[in-house]
C-alpha cells in the first residue's frame, strides 16, 4: 500500500487501477472541499455556541460535558444533512478530482464526529476496524474522506495494510442492515444514548495495530480508497474531536474495466446498489 498525493486530475480508470492495488489516493487542496470547510466551520461554531476553538474541540472532562457534547453533535449533523449545499460542494470536489459524475453513483454524504470519551454513541463516532464492502457487499466501491480540521496521529483515519489480501474473523455472517435499522430507530424512540447494535459489521479478531497506517490530513485534502481496506479511526483518540465528511462511490463498469479487490472474508452477499444514486442527477442505480 502505498499514499499517493496527486494534485492533478485523475479519471476513473487511473484513480481505480491505484485503488484496486490497494494505494491510498490524497487529492491535495481541492477547491471545493476548501470552501466546503469555510461553511462547515461556521455552521460547527455556530451549534457549539461560540465557545473557542481550542475548549469546544478538546476532550470533554465530565460526563456531563459529554452529554451535552453529544447533544450539540446530534444538531449539528441534523442540520448538515438539512444543508444541500453540503452535498453540492463535495459533489463538485469529486468533479475536480476528475471523476466522471455522469457514470459514478453514491451513498449519502454523512458527517463523522469523533470526540475522544465518546466512544459509542448514536451519532456514529468512532467503529471498529471494518471493510465499507462488508456493508454493502459492492467490491469496486470506493471510499472518500475528509476532515474539516488539520488530522494528527491521535485521531484520525487508519488502515491497517497487513489486511488487504489477508482475511480477517468478522460479523459478516451475523450482522443484518434490517436489524440495524430497528435498533436505531429503537434508540430514537427511547432517547437513548446509543445503538445497541453495530453500526457495520466489525472485526472479532485481533488485529496488528503496530503494523497501522495513520493518514495525516491538510485541511482541503481528500483522501480515496478502495473500500476493501480494513480501516478505522485511531483506537483511543485523544486530543481534539474530529469532524470528518465521508461518502461512497462507485463507477459504471462501461468507464473502468479495472479489475475489482477479490472478496476475501465477507459473508454476506447481496450488493446494496439501492443505497446509491447517479451523482450527476441523483438517479437510482
Ligand atoms: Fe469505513
Amino acid at each position: 500500500m502505498r499514499i499517493v498525493k496527486v494534485s492533478q486530475l485523475l479519471d476513473d480508470r487511473e484513480r481505480n487501477y491505484l485503488l484496486y492495488n490497494g494505494d491510498v489516493i490524497i487529492f491535495e487542496k481541492i477547491p471545493a472541499i476548501l470552501e466546503l470547510n469555510g461553511y462547515l466551520d461556521r455552521l460547527v461554531q455556530d451549534v457549539f455556541g461560540g465557545l473557542s476553538k481550542c475548549s469546544m474541540l478538546n476532550e470533554c472532562s465530565s460526563k456531563q460535558d459529554s452529554s451535552v457534547f453529544g447533544v450539540n453533535i446530534e444538531r449539528l449533523q441534523n442540520r448538515f444533512r438539512k444543508e444541500p449545499a453540503f452535498a453540492d460542494l463535495f459533489r463538485s470536489a469529486l468533479k475536480q478530482t476528475g471523476m466522471d459524475i455522469e457514470r459514478n453513483y453514491a451513498d449519502v454524504l454523512f458527517l463523522r464526529c469523533v470526540a475522544p470519551l465518546l466512544k459509542k454513541n448514536i451519532h456514529r463516532g468512532r467503529i471498529a476496524h471494518h471493510r465499507d464492502t462488508w456493508g454493502s457487499n459492492i467490491q469496486q466501491q470506493v471510499n472518500w474522506w475528509s476532515s474539516l480540521y488539520p488530522t494528527s496521529d491521535e485521531n484520525t483515519l487508519v488502515f491497517y495494510p497487513e489486511y488487504w489480501d489477508t482475511p480477517v474473523e468478522n460479523s459478516t455472517s451475523e450482522w443484518s442492515y434490517s436489524d440495524f435499522c430497528k435498533a436505531r430507530s429503537l434508540a430514537k424512540q427511547k432517547g437513548l444514548s446509543h445503538i445497541n447494535y453495530p453500526y457495520a459489521p466489525e472485526v472479532t479478531q485481533s488485529v496488528l495495530s503496530n503494523k497501522s497506517l495513520s493518514i495525516v490530513t491538510s485541511p482541503g485534502d481528500l483522501v480515496c480508497f478502495s473500500s476493501a481496506h480494513l480501516h478505522g479511526s485511531t483506537e483511543a483518540p485523544r486530543g481534539s474531536c474530529r469532524f470528518s465528511i465521508e461518502l461512497r462511490t462507485f463507477a459504471e463498469r462501461s468507464t473502468d474495466l479495472n479489475i475489482p479487490p477479490k472478496n476475501i472474508d465477507n459473508a454476506n452477499g447481496e450488493p446494496r446498489y439501492d443505497w446509491f444514486k447517479r451523482l450527476s442527477d441523483k438517479k437510482k442505480y
